[in-house]
């Protein structure tokens, strides 16, 4: 790959290419597109504004995302290394695919899709824990032109099943079981609970089951089929390469469900050319890839750092990618460190969840490990607070790793603000200046421009850029409604952000109601309606304190229905359902029974006053006169869970 061309060299020229990125988008994402393979080339850049709200970037153009992840590496990366797979555990054999290697099994995988009866445009849902047929999958749907849905291994059952339901998954793939440190975790039979759950029985035709384990599953005949006999079948029909479906840019690739301030989470959608662009250029151009690059993203294929970052990026920019299937800590917390040893990684993407759980155990587990390889640490999904930053410096950067701060979401497909590494200046709880083509602006609670340094306000962004959300699946009011209507014609991203005199952007947490919880994105609305629903409750609020690992811990205050009085079985059960309804992930941390909830006359809750008891803040509570019955308060206070 000519990365000469394609990325920048010094902070003069981020800054003058920057300008040009936003005055004349059209002419500078014009000159990215043209680094790709294309079918038949665009006859527009851009189309539709945040007026409209009809986005497209690209039209007119046909390509297939896998030729560009693949086919068209094969003349100079054909024997290099795509992807390297380290297993759970030390002792089972590693595996590895070259670029070759992977565009033979992806074939093949397609074919058997193919077989079974997916067609271009069919939503297709994966289950899977982190192993390369994960990802085999989502690049076999893609070159198909299936659309993915990933629903993260650690959803539960009902999950999948209201996944399912929402776009229409007429197939669904899964591993039998995943291994994920000690734990095993039983997919299959997890699928099997959902698909149960699914009202349409004739929605899901096909589920294909992926050995990795040797436990058992139940297979439900004409429904449930192996892969590997499938792919026997495949070759036993003589075929093996599999020509890319041709698709139009704006045809969708995906969809990935996230939390928001409602109840239902929402498909987000991205389509093939603006994402594959985007994705590409902010890989190359933050991680600053050189040829031979060895990247670690950490972060689950379920998320939409494992599809742009672990997936779709690294493949189009010919890196050796690394993926892990266990967790930091297994078989020890030097896991990590090992792994960057061995495969001498140059890029590494950690939440910061994960690095305050790793500061725990001190710097014994780093100290035998060689980290020299590693030039950038990534951090992603929620502020990185000073004492991690500090840490990742001085420990696993050796003071001269280039530590990166990125913002984004599922929404923005891409890293959206952020230093590049070594090239512009990165700055301690920053994530200091936008990408090219991205134009931050704050806005106050009456969406008037903040102009002054230091000043908090809502983070919104102006113009449209290749990889934006398009719509949520099958409601695209919901789409206008969530990100276009508190301040019309801007993005909303839902994030309170203050900016520096240099013009750098620091992200301080979420404006509305979402949880960030170990940088799982978490509706606190979804969490009040699970709990709801548990028999002994009236109703409840669900509000974040600040956790010193998570980030964001989950404090639910519960009103419950006259004589149910046994609250240690209540909240047993009130954990089990959120496990079962949404995942374990999302189980609160503390659960506070009390006789109501405070309340403004119209009936709103008042969370804020929650949130400061929650918080430990008792004395900053501030105006309680708009609250109906403001003894509910003192009742709180008295009886706040430690
Ligand atoms: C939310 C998006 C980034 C992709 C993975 C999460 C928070 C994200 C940062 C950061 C502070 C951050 C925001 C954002 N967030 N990156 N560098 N500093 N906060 O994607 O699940 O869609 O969550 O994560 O609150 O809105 P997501």
């Amino acid at each position: 790959m000519n990365f000469e061309r394609y990325q920048i060299k010094s902070y003069s020229e981020y800054l003058s290419k920057y300008k040009k990125s936003i005055n004349t988008p059209d002419v500078f994402w014009e000159a990215v597109a043209e680094h790709f393979l294309w079918h038949k080339k665009w006859d527009s850049v851009c189309l539709g504004d945040f007026k409209n709200l009809d986005i497209r970037w690209f039209e007119g153009g046909q390509l297939n995302i896998t030729e560009n992840c693949l086919d068209r590496l094969i003349p100079t990366h054909k024997n290099k290394v795509a992807l390297y797979f380290e297993p759970n555990n030390v002792e089972t054999p590693t595996r590895q695919y070259t670029y070759q290697e992977l565009l033979d099994e992806v074939c093949l995988f397609a074919h058997v899709l193919k077989n079974n009866g997916v067609k271009k445009g069919d939503r297709v849902c994966i289950y899977m824990s982190m192993i390369p047929e994960g990802i085999i999958a989502m690049l076999a749907c893609a070159r198909i032109g299936a659309i993915h849905t990933v629903v993260f291994a650690g959803f539960s059952a009902q999950s999948i099943a209201t996944r399912i339901e929402d776009c229409g998954v007429s197939f669904v793939i899964v591993n039998n079981a995943g291994i994920r440190g000690e734990k095993k975790l039983y997919l299959k039979s997890i699928v099997d609970t959902a698909l149960n759950l699914v009202s349409d029985k004739q929605l899901v035709r096909k589920v294909l089951v992926v050995k990795h384990t040797e436990d058992a599953v139940d297979m439900v005949s004409e429904r449930d089929i192996w892969l590997h006999e499938e792919i026997a079948k495949v070759k036993d029909m003589g075929l093996s390469f599999f020509p890319a479906v041709v698709m139009e840019a704006e045809d969708m690739l995906f969809i990935m469900y996230t939390s928001g301030s409602t109840a239902k989470p929402k498909g987000v959608v991205h389509t093939v050319a603006g994402y594959m662009i985007y994705a590409n250029y902010t890989f190359v151009n933050i991680y600053q890839i050189k040829e031979g690059h060895v990247h670690f993203c950490s972060a689950d294929i379920g998320w939409i750092t494992g599809h742009t970052y672990l997936v779709y990026a690294p493949l189009s920019a010919g890196v050796q990618s690394v993926l892990y299937e266990g967790t930091p800590t297994y078989p020890s917390p030097s896991r990590l460190w090992q792994i960057v040893e061995k495969y001498k990684v140059k890029s590494l993407i950690l939440a910061p969840t994960t690095i305050r759980m790793l500061m725990t155990y001190g710097t014994k587990p780093i100290e035998q490990y060689d980290l020299s390889s590693l030039k950038v640490i990534n951090s992603i999904g929620e502020p990185l607070n000073e004492s991690a930053w500090d840490w990742v410096h001085n420990h696993i950067g050796n003071k001269h790793a280039a530590i990166v701060d990125s913002w984004w979401q599922t929404e923005t497909g891409g890293i959206m603000i952020s230093s590049f590494a070594g090239i512009t200046p990165s700055q301690k709880s920053y994530s200091t200046l936008p990408f090219f083509g991205i134009v931050p602006i704050l806005l106050n609670d009456f969406g008037a421009k903040i102009r002054e340094s230091n000043v908090k306000g809502h983070l919104c962004i102006k113009q449209s850029w290749p990889a934006i959300v398009r719509t949520n699946y099958s409601d695209h009011d919901r789409f206008k409604e969530t990100y276009f209507s508190k301040f019309p014609n801007y993005y909303y991203a839902g994030d309170v952000a203050m900016k520096d005199k240099k013009g750098f952007y620091r992200i301080l947490g979420r404006a509305d109601e979402v949880l960030n919880v170990s940088g799982h994105r978490i509706g606190s609305a979804e969490l009040e309606n699970t709990i709801a629903s548990c028999e002994a409750v009236i109703e409840t609020a669900v509000v974040s304190f600040h956790e010193d690992i998570k980030g964001e811990g989950i404090y639910a205050f519960v009103v419950l229905k006259p004589n149910y009085k046994d609250y240690l079985e209540i909240r047993n059960q009130i954990i089990d359902k959120v496990a079962q309804v949404i995942g374990s992930f999302a189980k609160p941390d503390k659960i506070q029974f009390v006789v109501g909830l405070p309340k403004t006359r119209s009936g709103k809750i008042m969370r804020r006053i929650l949130k400061k008891i929650a918080n430990n803040d008792i004395e900053n509570i501030g105006e309680t006169s708009t609250i109906i019955d403001a003894s509910v308060i003192d009742d709180i206070i008295r009886n706040k869970q430690s």
